[in-house]
């Protein structure tokens, strides 16, 4: 079965606040979503890449790479919706003629610029064939609280996990469990819709330097490990 990206990238960056998208923002010297999109074309295991873009995006054009280094293996969707999971679904109904049920989808944030090679083929080799799929997640490191109304309780952290993206499922997996939702915006990542089927993906150990990057101090942080790749 072939490995395929789905990068939703019709996001407005509102907790950015830059005036643009945040994914088009420079984090050194190439544009957020560049940078993501080059992470899968990177990796020798993945056959195509999606992008999910807003039907009126007056940008995507010059940010992607051109025929030289890789277009042929890059196509635009233009059909983001109002929130990431619509987004997903719209762009899984654009590909249906192009794509067999098995083959794997690895959904990605266009905001996780950190994302390479390693972490990638890590996700597809410990997920493998596990039938609920599975994405890359971190082990929290943080001593937890919960507050609730007569005080706050310590929450054992062994087993909690913040997810990260990729998150990989076959095609016709990812499609019955977003079809299946009925409040995209309370589904916040696509495993949480696959557990929803009662399925449990597999947690596999991502790495800090994909971190979603969501908050303007997040720029600093995404450009220190991209600058470290390429010295
Ligand atoms: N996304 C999308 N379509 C939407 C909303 C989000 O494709 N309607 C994408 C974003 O572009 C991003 C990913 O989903 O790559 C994760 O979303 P998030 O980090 O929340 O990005 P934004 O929604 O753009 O940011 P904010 O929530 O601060 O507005
Ligand atoms: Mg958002």
């Amino acid at each position: 079965t072939r490995h395929v990206a789905l990068i939703p990238a019709a996001g407005v960056g509102a907790r950015m606040a830059a005036g643009s998208p945040k994914q088009y923002l420079p984090i050194g010297a190439k544009p957020m979503l560049r940078h993501t999109v080059d992470a899968f074309l990177s990796s020798p295991l993945i056959a195509h890449t999606y992008v999910v873009v807003s039907a009126d995006d007056p940008f995507i054009d010059a940010v992607l790479p051109d025929a030289s280094d890789g277009a042929s293996r890059v196509t635009v969707l233009r059909c983001g919706g109002a929130t990431r999971m619509e987004s997903i679904r719209n762009g899984l109904h654009a590909v249906r003629a192009a794509l067999a049920d098995t083959d794997h989808v690895l959904v990605h944030d266009a905001a996780r610029p950190g994302l390479n090679a390693a972490l990638i083929e890590r996700l597809i080799t410990e997920t493998g064939d596990h039938p609920a799929g599975g994405l890359l997640a971190l082990p929290v490191v943080d001593t937890v609280k919960r507050r609730g109304d007569d005080g706050i309780a310590t929450v054992d952290r062994a087993n909690l996990w913040l997810a990260q993206t990729p998150q990989m499922f076959t095609y016709a997996l990812l499609c019955r469990a977003l079809d299946a939702a009925t409040d995209p915006a309370a589904i916040t990542d696509d495993a949480s819709a696959v557990q929803a089927l009662g399925l449990a993906p597999r947690l596999v150990e991502g790495h800090p330097r994909n971190l979603k990057v969501t908050l303007p101090s997040d720029i600093r942080i995404a450009e220190m490990y991209l600058a470290a790749d390429a010295s």
